[in-house]
């Protein structure tokens, strides 16, 4: 089944149980080639990012196992191979075995990595902190081709903080030689979660959740399991869902607030009120946005990756927004696809202007990515009619059935 089919929604109620999240597992699973044994990750989202993780992490000989949301990975007969192309290329993540790999075998080759079509991507920030741990790596053709005789902990200051090459020096440094300082790093909650995790298989890491990290290299790392968070992404999306739809509704699993504070800030912008209760979050609405000025930014500011849905729920408010995207140069796909609809968002250098009193209607549109595809079927739920969503593989590389989730608060959602 390739479509999602959506009717408007006019009410929102009743429970969704927020999944594991994807940008936290999928560096810790590559974390887990940094040590020989098994490793239980518990509460791993069925999606299809972990999925091609698992046949990356095959191809170097680790065992994987999925039951019932718990992965087992076993590494205790790892053995170096080329990771080729064709699987490389089917997520972002796959670059975060570059680390891993070079601290295991000093060596690695590597296709390089794909992920959503929402800018450019390059990985100079990587390369140039692999770099100073002396390590030889190019980019050659389509691969990337690095080694290394000894890894040697050294100080890096990254030119921006991105989080996928925190990930990855963070994961080699905690094997090299020596010191490593790491300034300007990123400090999402993702990296905090992998800090952690490595720390539990014997890492010697300071400064966990700022942006300089000291970080002392060991040969003693252990395996060891992880209890995986809430996705604060999906949970997002559901927050920002209900400042356009009268809701009373009820997110469960949100076992630490601190990493959704930045959305429900916004929400509470939207009309959104949350209450919090144990590791729930009680969320009421009347459904009626209102515009504003918002941007994106690295955290604790707003999530890019819920830009698409923001658009979405101030597409249809009454009063006028402006947004901001400061991370992506393209991630606007969603501006065509809501417009299709009815809506009258016009995108400029970097900044979206959208709302005013428009009624949108309900048609085909096509998802093109992850985040961009979540948005085109709460853009759905605000359209009168019934709304098809294709290409829904997109979606599923990150919500494990946000179908079902919908279904669960009185969505007439299905596949077709
Ligand atoms: C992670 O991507 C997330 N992916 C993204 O979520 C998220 O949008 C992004 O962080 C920002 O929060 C995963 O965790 C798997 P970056 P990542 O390196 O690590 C530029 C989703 O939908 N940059 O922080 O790839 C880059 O072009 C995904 O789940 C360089 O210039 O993001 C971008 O403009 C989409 N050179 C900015 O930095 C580099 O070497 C942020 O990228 C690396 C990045």
């Amino acid at each position: 089944m390739t479509k999602i089919r959506i009717r408007k929604a006019e009410r929102l109620k009743g429970n969704i149980a927020i999944q594991g999240s994807k940008n936290t597992v999928l560096p810790i699973m590559a974390a887990t080639l940094l040590s020989s044994g098994v490793s239980v990750i518990y509460n791993c989202p069925a999606i299809e990012d972990v999925s091609v993780m698992c046949q990356l992490l095959e191809c170097l000989n680790v065992k994987t196992q999925m039951q019932d949301n718990t992965l087992w990975i076993d590494t205790t007969r790892a053995e170096y191979a080329p990771l080729p192309a064709e699987l490389t290329t089917k997520l972002r993540s796959s670059v975060l075995l570059l680390g891993p790999m070079l601290a295991r075998w000093q060596r690695v080759e590597l296709g390089l990595p794909g992920g959503c079509a929402i800018g450019l991507r390059p990985i100079d920030i990587h390369l140039q902190g692999f770099l100073k741990m002396n390590i030889d790596i190019r980019v050659v053709e389509d691969k990337v081709l690095g080694k290394s005789y000894y890894l040697q902990g050294g100080v890096i200051q990254l030119r921006f903080p991105s989080v996928g090459a925190t990930e990855n020096l963070i994961m080699t440094a905690v094997a090299a030689k020596g010191r490593t300082i790491l300034r300007g790093a990123a400090k999402e909650p993702e990296i905090i979660e992998l800090c952690n995790y490595l720390i539990s298989m014997g890492a010697l890491i300071e400064g966990v959740g700022t942006d300089t990290l000291l970080i002392k290299g060991t040969k003693e790392l252990t395996s060891s399991d992880y209890c995986n968070v809430y996705d604060r992404i999906v949970a997002g999306t559901y927050l920002l869902m209900a400042s356009a739809i009268p809701s009373e509704i009820r997110l469960t699993g949100i076992d630490d607030i601190h990493y959704i504070k930045n959305v429900i800030n916004v929400t509470a912008r939207l009309g959104v009120n949350v209450i919090r209760r144990d590791n729930a979050l009680l969320i009421s609405s009347m459904g009626q946005v209102q515009g504003g000025e918002f941007r994106t930014g690295i955290y604790p500011e707003f999530p890019t990756d819920l830009l698409p849905v923001l658009i979405t729920v101030l597409a249809q408010a009454k009063t006028y927004s402006r947004i901001e995207e400061t991370i992506f140069e393209n991630r606007f796909s969603i501006v065509r696809e809501l417009n299709k609809l009815g809506a009258t968002c016009e995108v400029d250098d970097g900044i979206v202007r959208t709302g005013g009193e428009v009624e949108l209607k309900g048609t085909t549109l096509c998802a093109t990515d992850l985040r961009q595809g979540a948005a085109l079927v709460v853009a759905g739920m605000l359209s009168d009619g019934t709304t098809l969503v294709t290409n829904i593989e997109y979606i599923q590389r990150g919500y494990e059935d946000i179908v079902r989730d919908l279904q669960r608060i009185g969505v007439q959602a299905e596949y077709v």
